[in-house]
C-alpha cells in the first residue's frame, strides 16, 4: 500500500485543481489538509494536532466525533436519505425539527423554512420581507439596512448586506437598495455628544438611515446579535431594545441573523434573549447540525407566517434541499445533544472564564487594544498604538503573521485582520481553554514582543 500523502504533497495537488472559498494562492501554500478530528482538536495530514480555535467556522459547537449525531444520520440515510419537501411532500425529520424549533425559539416564532446554510437563509429573508410588505399593501418597502462589519453570507444579495468592503471589491456593482449603518462597537464608536448612551446613539443611526431612505421604502433591518466574522462586536445592553422601538415605529422588520449565535454559543439558545427583544424573523445555520451536515433556515413570526398561509400569491421560493430528511435528522440529534449537555449553560460558564482569563493575560500587553466577548465567542483586537486605537497598516500583515504564530502554538483560528476570533466548541474543557489562552499570549509575544 502506498504511504499516505504528506500535507505539502496534498496541498500541491489541491492547488492544481481546487478553487477555495476566499481563494488566495499565496496564503494557501501553507494551508492545512485536515484528515481527522476529535472533541476540540483537528489533525492535519502530517499528524499534527491543533486546537480547533473557531469550532471550524463557528459551527462545530458540539465538538467533533459525536456518535449520536453520526448514528442519527446513518439511520436516516438507511431509511430515506432524501425526498423533496416541495409543496405536496414532507418527511418526518423535517416536521419534527420544525416543531422542536418552535418550542425553543422566540415565543412568537413558530414557523420554519429550511435551507442549506446561512447565505440562502439571508436571501430567503430578503424575499420574505418583500413578500410580506406586498401582502400588506406596501410594495415599495423593499430596502435592506444592515451594519458595517456585519456578515450575512456571500450569495449575491447576501453579499450586498454584508458590511465588510473587501467582499464587494471584485464583484461591484452591488444591487441597489442596500445600505449600512455603523456597528455598535463599544471600543471604536465615538462618545455621543448629546448625552445619550453609546448603545442608544448607535441604535439611533438606524432611525437616521430609515428617514434618509424614506420609511415607506425600507423593508427590514438585519443584524447579528453579536457580530461574528466582522470581529466579535458585542453591543451595549441598551442597543437592541432601542433598535426594536425604531423598527416598530417605522414598520421595519427586525431580522436577527443568528447563524453564529443560535443554539447556545453566547450562553442563551438564541442571543436576542440577552436583551429581552424578539425579532420578526430569525435565521440560523451552522450549529443546528454542529456543522456535520449543511442545514440552515429561517424562523418566521406568526403574523408573517399568516401572510404565506393565507396569502393570494404563492410563495415561489424553493431549494432542492429545503427540509432534507437527513440534514434534519442531524439537526434533531444535535438539538438533543445541546439540551442533554446544557451547552448554552456551558457556554455561559466557560465563556465567562475564558473572557476573564484573556483579560488577565492580555490586557497589559502594549499591542492588545481590546479584549471582548459574550459566551464562547471572544475577540482580541491588536493595535499599533493603544492610546489612539490605531491599527497597523494593512501591508504590515497583522492577520497573516498572527495566523502563522498561532499555528506554531498548535492553534487554528481565523483573524479579521487585526481581530483574533476565539470560539472553540462549547464542549471544550477548561484545561484546553487554558492551553488556548497560553498559546494566544505566546503568539502575540512572538509577533509583537513582550
Ligand atoms: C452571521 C452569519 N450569517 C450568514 C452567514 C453565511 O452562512 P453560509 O456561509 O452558510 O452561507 C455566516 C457565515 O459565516 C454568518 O456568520
Amino acid at each position: 500500500m502506498n504511504a499516505p500523502l504528506s500535507n505539502s504533497a496534498l496541498i500541491e495537488k489541491d492547488q492544481a485543481h481546487m478553487i477555495h472559498p476566499l481563494h488566495q494562492n499565496a496564503a494557501h501554500e501553507h494551508g492545512k489538509v485536515w484528515v481527522r478530528a476529535e472533541d476540540s482538536y483537528l489533525y492535519d495530514a502530517d499528524g499534527n494536532r491543533f486546537i480547533d480555535g473557531l469550532s471550524c467556522l463557528w459551527n462545530v459547537s458540539c465538538g467533533h466525533g459525536r456518535q449520536s449525531i453520526i448514528e442519527a444520520v446513518n439511520r436516516q440515510m438507511q431509511e430515506l436519505a432524501y425526498c423533496s419537501s416541495y409543496n405536496g411532500s414532507s418527511n418526518r425529520p423535517a416536521i419534527e425539527l420544525a416543531e422542536r424549533l418552535s418550542e425553543i425559539c422566540y415565543p412568537s416564532i413558530n414557523n420554519f423554512y429550511f435551507t442549506s446554510g446561512g447565505g440562502e437563509s439571508t436571501d430567503s429573508n430578503f424575499k420574505l420581507a418583500r413578500y410580506y410588505w406586498k401582502a400588506k399593501g406596501k410594495p415599495d418597502k423593499t430596502k435592506v439596512i444592515s451594519r458595517i462589519w456585519g456578515y450575512h453570507g456571500v450569495t449575491f444579495a447576501a453579499m450586498c448586506a454584508t458590511g465588510i468592503a473587501p467582499y464587494w471589491a471584485a464583484f461591484e456593482p452591488r444591487i441597489p437598495g442596500f445600505s449600512h449603518i455603523p456597528a455598535p462597537d463599544p471600543y471604536h464608536y465615538p462618545e455621543p455628544e448629546d448625552g445619550s448612551s453609546l448603545g442608544v446613539a448607535a441604535a439611533n443611526e438606524l432611525e437616521k438611515e430609515i428617514l434618509a431612505q424614506g420609511a415607506d421604502t425600507v423593508a427590514m433591518f438585519i443584524a447579528e446579535p453579536v457580530q461574528g466574522a466582522g470581529g466579535v462586536i458585542v453591543p451595549p445592553d441598551d442597543y437592541f431594545p432601542r433598535i426594536r422601538e425604531i423598527c416598530d415605529k417605522y414598520e421595519v422588520l427586525l431580522v436577527a441573523d443568528e447563524v453564529i449565535t443560535g443554539f447556545g454559543r453566547t450562553g442563551k439558545l438564541f442571543a436576542l434573549d440577552h436583551y429581552g427583544v424578539e425579532p420578526d424573523l430569525v435565521q440560523f445555520a451552522k450549529s443546528i447540525t454542529s456543522g456535520y451536515l449543511p442545514l440552515g433556515g429561517i424562523g418566521v413570526s406568526d403574523e408573517i407566517a399568516e401572510t404565506i398561509r393565507g396569502g393570494d400569491k404563492p410563495w415561489m421560493h424553493a431549494y432542492t434541499y429545503s427540509g432534507h430528511p437527513t440534514t434534519c435528522a442531524a439537526g434533531l440529534a444535535t438539538l438533543d445533544f445541546i439540551a442533554d449537555e446544557n451547552l448554552a449553560g456551558q457556554a455561559a460558564e466557560k465563556g465567562a472564564y475564558l473572557l476573564d482569563r484573556l483579560h488577565a493575560e492580555l490586557d497589559g500587553h502594549p499591542h492588545v487594544g481590546n479584549v471582548r466577548g459574550k459566551g464562547m465567542m471572544c475577540g482580541v483586537e491588536l493595535v499599533e498604538d493603544k492610546a489612539n486605537k490605531s491599527w497597523y497598516p494593512p501591508e504590515w500583515g497583522v492577520g497573516p503573521k498572527m495566523t502563522r504564530a498561532l499555528i506554531d502554538q498548535g492553534i487554528f483560528t481565523r483573524m479579521r485582520n487585526e481581530v483574533m476570533c476565539i470560539a472553540p466548541p462549547l464542549t471544550t474543557d477548561v484545561p484546553v481553554l487554558d492551553d488556548y489562552i497560553a498559546g494566544v499570549r505566546a503568539a502575540i509575544v512572538e509577533v509583537f514582543g513582550e
